[in-house]
């Protein structure tokens, strides 16, 4: 299959010792997650802070080591590649930081963030580099005039459009965009979103988008996956997935939203504030919250069952699939 292929994925963070301890203690932020984004496609990842959605961006990267399972892009492992190796895929797969503001070095201007790639990349001489970069700037929408600011000189959506014109400079086939809309106002929202498309559209790139708001993803992406500590609740066509969830989980995340999710984002989401209490050990992890807990949930953990319609959920009791009382 061409595009990104993601089996069993596990991450381990290890953490050093409390003190007067000796043992090193662990934490699985991502637990055996599996998904497929075909090229030319978008993938929502959605889920509360501190669900690993963020961990999920950097592991398909290689920026995080993998505990266990694989990464392919287009039929290849990258999971198993080192170095120079790894170097080609490297390019061809970017990241767009949740907070472009701290990602850049604010001693540089935008001409050398933009162009550093292009150096990086291509070896290309100083002065096509910048030539290059304002055409690339020009199709983020913004002005050659930008070349010369600093990061604080710009504005949040202008920030946001240099991290992109950077990422682009590589001609990347793959997008990780970390909540790339978050703490935008809603009409640069929609902005932004809408140049994403057009430049999908463009170029083909495939994306993988990032973020806690579903309505924003409901916009931007094919398929999603919905995250929970670390685990996968459900994954399906978004359209299906919003008409129709079938993990409670899921049914909660649209419940909360200030607007039924109805295809535009017309509002800023905040990220929601993790659940209180401790994830359990045994069972269903999302079993203390759920309103459809039975008492198999609190010992036997439910794996992944595909249901009808490209759908899979983690769950022993989805919500009935109401998809035809909503149909025209
Ligand atoms: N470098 C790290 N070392 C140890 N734990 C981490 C590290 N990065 C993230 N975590 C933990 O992993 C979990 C997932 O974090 P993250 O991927 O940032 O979630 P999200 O992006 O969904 O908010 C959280 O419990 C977080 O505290
Ligand atoms: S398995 Fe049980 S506790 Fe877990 S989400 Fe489904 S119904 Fe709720
Ligand atoms: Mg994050």
């Amino acid at each position: 299959m061409n595009g990104l292929r993601v089996e069993n994925l596990t991450v381990e963070y290890v953490k050093r010792p409390r003190l007067g301890h000796k043992e090193e203690r662990r934490h699985k932020a991502l637990a055996d997650i599996s998904f497929a984004l075909p090229g030319g496609e978008t993938l929502g990842i959605v889920g509360e802070s501190g669900c690993g959605k963020t961990t999920l961006g950097h592991a398909v990267l290689q920026m995080t080591p993998v505990s266990a399972g694989r990464v392919l892009w287009d039929g290849t492992e990258i999971t198993a590649l080192k170095g120079a190796a790894l170097r080609p895929f490297r390019r061809q797969m970017q990241l767009v930081f949740q907070d472009p503001f701290e990602a850049m070095n604010p001693r540089m201007t935008v001409d050398r963030i933009v162009s550093e790639p292009l150096h990086l990349a291509f070896g290309m001489a100083r002065s096509t580099r910048r030539q290059k970069a304002a055409e690339l700037l020009q199709r983020v929408g913004l002005d050659e005039a930008v070349l010369s600011r600093y990061p604080r000189q710009l504005s949040g959506g202008q920030r946001q459009r240099v991290a992109l014109a950077r990422a682009l400079a590589t001609e990347p086939r793959l997008l990780v965009l970390d909540e790339p809309t978050s703490g935008l106002d809603v009409s640069l929202q929609a902005r932004i979103l809408n140049l994403l498309r057009d430049l999908q559209a463009e170029k083909g790139l495939s994306y993988l988008f990032i973020s806690h708001d579903l309505s924003a993803i409901s916009y931007i992406a094919h398929r999603t996956v919905v995250l929970f500590g670390g685990h996968m609740m459900e994954q399906g066509p978004t359209a299906t997935l919003i008409r129709s969830p079938a993990h409670p989980y899921t049914a909660s995340l649209l419940a909360a939203l200030p607007v039924p999710a109805a295809g535009r984002p017309a509002h800023i989401a905040s990220d929601p504030v993790p659940r209180a209490g401790a994830l359990p050990s045994m069972g269903c992890i999302y079993c203390p919250w759920c309103d459809r807990a039975q008492s198999r949930c609190h010992f036997d953990a439910p794996g992944a069952t595909v249901l009808e319609g490209e759908r899979v959920v983690a769950c022993h009791y989805p919500l009935p699939d109401n998809r035809q009382h909503h149909d025209p």
